[in-house]
């Protein structure tokens, strides 16, 4: 892969999760098309044929093991740049949530991002640079919604452990934020339309006021601004772009 010299990211390399599909594979394409290295992963295999996986290595991984990305970590010491996008959806309330549920929910939202920077952390503190985005949910800390139980749980955990990051790392370069979205339309959501039924498409529209999903692409624009140098006075922040879901 040769390294590009113009574009906002021009001369980082990033490491995206999630890429396979939705708001991750969105923030590879951007992120390629601003000029960084990407390195993309995700648990499905990627079609190498499509048109977003120019520029990007592709890595078939699953970031719940630690051992992997201790292995990615050493291969790609150069990686300054790291948005953590996996994230599962189950649904119900308290009640009808089991342990085992709540705690698969955390190790695919949290401990993924547990692993990636405690893999990834050393070469930018090496480095004295670099740039974390969680990929968090307005649906959690910011607003409630029914039958999202383990999802605000470990949603709201992300945003607590990005603010904690970043207030460990803020004198050492590295800068830690993250992005809460509103309802966007990516595969994962028509997957949740499809199991729920035809009403369940205008309940999810029902909580955009803008009368509309948002777009993955609409997500990466601001993944892109957080990971550039624009955004060297920002760490710790939490970026709510909802459509005015939360208002
Ligand atoms: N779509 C929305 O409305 C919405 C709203 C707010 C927040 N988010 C968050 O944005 C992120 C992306 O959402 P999306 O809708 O694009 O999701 P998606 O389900 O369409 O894509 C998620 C990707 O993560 C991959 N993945 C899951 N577990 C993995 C693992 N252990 N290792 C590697 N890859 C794994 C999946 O294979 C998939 O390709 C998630 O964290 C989600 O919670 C989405």
């Amino acid at each position: 892969m040769s390294s590009a010299t113009v574009g906002k990211l021009a001369g980082k390399t990033a490491f995206v999760t999630g890429a396979a599909q939705g708001i991750g594979r969105s923030i590879a394409a951007a992120f390629a098309r601003e000029g960084a290295t990407v390195v993309a992963a995700d648990l499905q295999p990627v079609a190498p044929d499509q048109p977003v996986s120019q520029g990007i290595e592709w890595l078939q991984l699953d970031v719940t093991d630690p051992n992997a990305m201790r292995q990615i970590a050493d291969q790609h010491r150069d990686i300054g740049v790291l948005v953590n996008c996996v994230g599962i959806v189950p649904a119900g309330s308290v009640l009808d949530t089991s342990p085992a549920v709540l705690s698969k929910t955390f190790d695919v939202n949290v401990m993924s991002m547990f692993n990636t920077i405690s893999a990834l952390l050393p070469s930018m503190l090496a480095a004295k640079e670099g740039s974390i985005v969680n990929i968090a949910s307005v649906v959690s800390s910011t607003k409630a919604v029914v039958n999202r139980f383990a999802y605000a749980t470990t949603k709201a955990a992300v945003i607590g452990l990005t603010k904690s990051v970043a207030r460990d790392f803020i004198d050492r370069g590295v800068r830690c934020n993250s992005i809460s979205p509103g309802t966007v339309m990516t595969p994962s959501l028509q997957e949740r339309i499809a199991q729920q039924g035809d009403s369940a498409l205008d309940a999810f529209l029902a909580r955009q006021p803008m009368g509309r999903f948002g777009r993955s692409e609409e997500i990466a624009e601001i993944a892109v601004m957080l990971a550039s140098d624009a955004a060297k006075f920002m760490t710790g922040s939490d970026i709510i772009v909802d459509g005015g879901m939360s208002l």
